[in-house]
């Protein structure tokens, strides 16, 4: 049975990486993109690469854009294998310290990065449980790791933003809860961390390829029936350097 998988923002940088992978493994990608022009150029690009892949209109904000994603799947394909709720932004404010972040800043980066991410994993839930063994990937961040980022020998230390790295922080809650909620089922749910990775979220600022990163969501959303439920895993990346990968602490 072919694998179906969902991937949000899928136009671009890891999310596009992830389509690319996933596609290349035989799954037929659904390439969640909220603007038209740019998921048809992702879609042609992934299927000239070999992919079964097909564009679907998914702004993460519009509760309607995200309903008619989840009835266009049902009519097509009448499950989901996978979901990676990848789409996020990153917005700061000032010199990006707490006392100067405006709210209207932390309510955008919710609306994509928290509220997106619940408003389609409740939609395709009924999707998801129709699978017989779905995976649902939240991409996350180490810069969500509370004790990654309260840990003064981490590289991380010196960062003191709110807006994105609390987004994160609640999305790792958010992955533990729907993993506790789905552990009867054979439903796994992860949140990854991809790493630094070099794409446009940081202005190409990144030592890790978007390929290096979507291997992390790959990992989790090829879980085999005895993988872990409920953990963030990924890139570690310590004082040492980075390039190992696994369970990160939250
Ligand atoms: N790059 C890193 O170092 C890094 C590290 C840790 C975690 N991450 C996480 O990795 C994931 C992918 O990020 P990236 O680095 O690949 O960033 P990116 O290149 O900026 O890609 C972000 C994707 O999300 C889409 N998106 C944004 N808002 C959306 C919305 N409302 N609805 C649907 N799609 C939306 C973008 O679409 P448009 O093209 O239309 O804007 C784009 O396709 C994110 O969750 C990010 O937080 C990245």
């Amino acid at each position: 049975m072919t694998t179906i998988a969902l991937i949000t923002g899928a136009n671009k940088g890891i999310g596009y990486e992830t389509a690319r992978l996933l596609g290349a493994r035989g799954a037929t990608v659904l390439v969640g993109s909220r603007d038209e022009e740019r998921g048809h150029l992702a879609e042609r690009a992934l299927r000239e690469g070999g992919a079964d892949a097909r564009y679907v209109p998914l702004d993460v904000t519009d509760e309607k854009s995200v309903r008619r994603a989840a009835e266009w799947i049902d009519t097509e394909y009448g499950r989901l294998d996978v979901l990676v709720n990848n789409a996020a932004i990153a917005r700061g404010d000032g010199d990006g310290r707490p006392s100067g972040t405006k709210l209207e800043t932390l309510r955008t980066v919710y609306e994509t990065n928290v509220f997106g991410v619940v408003a389609v994993t409740n939609a395709m839930l009924p999707l998801l449980r129709r699978a017989p063994a779905a995976r649902i990937v939240n991409v996350s961040s180490e810069v969500g790791s509370i004790s990654s980022m309260t840990d003064p020998d981490s590289p991380l230390w010196p960062m003191a933003s709110i807006p994105y790295p609390s987004s994160k922080s609640a999305l790792n809650m958010i992955t533990a809860m729907y993993a506790k909620e789905l552990r009867d089922t054979p439903i796994k749910v992860n949140a990854a961390n991809p790493g630094y990775c070099a794409t446009d979220l940081n202005h190409n600022s990144g030592f890790r390829t978007a390929e290096q990163g979507a291997e992390v969501s790959v990992y989790l959303a090829t879980l085999p029936a005895d993988g872990p439920t409920g953990v963030l895993w990924g890139d570690l990346w310590t004082g040492a350097g980075t390039g190992t990968s696994g369970v990160l602490p939250w």
